[in-house]
């Protein structure tokens, strides 16, 4: 098989150092307030669960989670605006609810700011519900927004 053929369709795989200058590109066009390299880095180092996907070699988008116990906590997901709108965001997003499932975790939790509307239709398809609210979570251009929490039984 060509390595072309190899790659395709989109896979998954870990992120590694490597990938963190195409990891950051995603994030700095994709948030209004992105996080810094420097909590990519830690996130590696600590290590959460750090997922890449890609076509071709090209980093498509990403996905951080925490786990600890009973409990996980989907730190980050997103996708490259390119690579939106092709299921990718869904596929990854079942790939972290699959891989938290296999380590046992009963709860999986997230964060999504009330006006991100694509991201809670992705996350309610998938099974999440509304849990309660972060009052001042994230910053924002006037002053702060609410985050919306978000739980999904595994
Ligand atoms: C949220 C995000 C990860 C979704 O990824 P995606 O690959 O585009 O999503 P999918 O193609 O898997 O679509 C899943 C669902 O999301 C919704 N959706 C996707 N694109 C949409 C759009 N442009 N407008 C409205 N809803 C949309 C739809 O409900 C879609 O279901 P459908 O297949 O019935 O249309 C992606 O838009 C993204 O990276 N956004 C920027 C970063 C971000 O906001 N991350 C979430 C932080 S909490």
């Amino acid at each position: 098989m060509s390595a072309a053929l190899d790659t395709w369709p989109p896979r998954i795989r870990p992120m590694t150092q490597l990938d963190l200058p195409a990891v950051w590109e995603i994030e700095k066009n994709a948030y209004d307030y992105p996080w810094s390299r420097g909590i990519f880095v830690d996130c590696l180092r600590i290590p959460y669960v750090c997922e890449v996907i890609e076509e071709r070699g090209v980093t498509l988008g990403y996905a951080i989670m925490s786990m600890g116990g009973d409990e996980a906590h989907l730190l980050n997901l997103c996708l490259a605006a390119p690579a939106r709108g092709r299921g990718l965001g869904t596929r990854l997003l079942e790939h972290m609810m699959a891989r938290a499932t296999r380590e046992g975790v009963g709860v999986l939790y997230l964060e999504v700011r009330p006006t991100n509307k694509t991201a809670i239709a992705l996350y309610r398809r998938a099974g999440f519900r509304r849990i309660g609210v972060r009052k001042n979570y994230y910053r924002a251009d006037q002053g702060r927004e609410d985050a919306l929490v978000l739980a999904c039984s595994l």
